[in-house]
């Protein structure tokens, strides 16, 4: 049985960053053997669901880590939540209740990335207030898949500035501009992003390392 999807493949190509390597799988039975025992012991208390899911985003990560040069190794989930990468890597994870998905760039290039998935289905019109500022509301031009997508990104966006502030954000601390593909955080930090929308919706947020002063073009 195939354990990816062509129509999110080419989603996921479609949203094409420079440097940053995603990937998909569609979770199976037996995706929670993949856990390694440096990964298993924060999952000691998950229902076999939660296991199968960490464990195929697992899977994902560890293909795309084999192309920055990483050897296999467990990715074990901090006590924070997030995951502990490979030195010089920056990475992100993320499941629904059938696929997995993975980012991963160099620390070279990135300070962070965040990455989420969600069904392509409209939000619950009572999520929408929680979800959306007043500003975002106005630009949701009535599609009801947008609201799903605003929270998409937030989501992403909220993985990707964690490991960097520390902050936990409410919904309503992340400003997004779908069509600008930026984010503005509480504390003025911006964050770029990309989307898009096929069976799922994936949002890949990310923080580019600042040119050095004095580095040409
Ligand atoms: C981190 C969070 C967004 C994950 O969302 P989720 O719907 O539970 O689960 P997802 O499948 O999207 O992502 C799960 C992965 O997120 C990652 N993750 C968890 N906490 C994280 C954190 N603080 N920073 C970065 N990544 C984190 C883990 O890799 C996890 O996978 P794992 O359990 O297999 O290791 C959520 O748990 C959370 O803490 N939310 C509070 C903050 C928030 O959502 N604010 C609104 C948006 S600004």
């Amino acid at each position: 049985m195939t354990a990816t999807s062509p129509t999110l493949q080419c989603a996921i190509e479609a949203l094409s960053v420079p440097g940053i390597a995603i990937g998909h799988r569609l979770i199976v039975d037996g995706d929670e053997l993949a856990l390694l025992p440096d990964e298993i012991v924060a999952f000691a208390g998950s229902v076999l669901k939660v296991r199968r899911a960490s464990g195929a985003a697992r899977i994902v990560a560890r293909k795309l880590l084999s192309r920055f040069g990483q050897a296999e190794r467990a990715i074990p989930k901090s006590t924070a939540g997030m995951p502990v990468w490979p030195e010089g890597i920056a990475g992100s994870l993320a499941h629904d209740a059938t696929v997995a998905v993975a980012a991963i760039a160099s620390l070279r290039e990135y300070m962070s990335v965040g990455i989420d998935i969600e069904p392509a289905e409209p939000l619950d019109p009572d999520l929408l207030d929680m979800v959306a500022t007043v500003n975002e509301r106005r630009n949701l031009q009535d599609d009801p898949c947008r609201g799903r997508v605003l929270f998409a990104v937030k989501e992403a966006v909220y993985k990707a500035v964690y490991p960097l502030d520390w902050t936990f954000l409410d919904h309503h601390d992340v400003e997004v501009s779908l069509a600008a593909g930026t984010a503005v955080v509480r504390n003025g930090r911006t964050v770029s992003f990309r989307y898009s929308v096929a069976t799922h919706i994936v949002a890949v947020a990310f923080v580019p390392v600042p040119p050095r002063p004095g580095a040409g073009p």
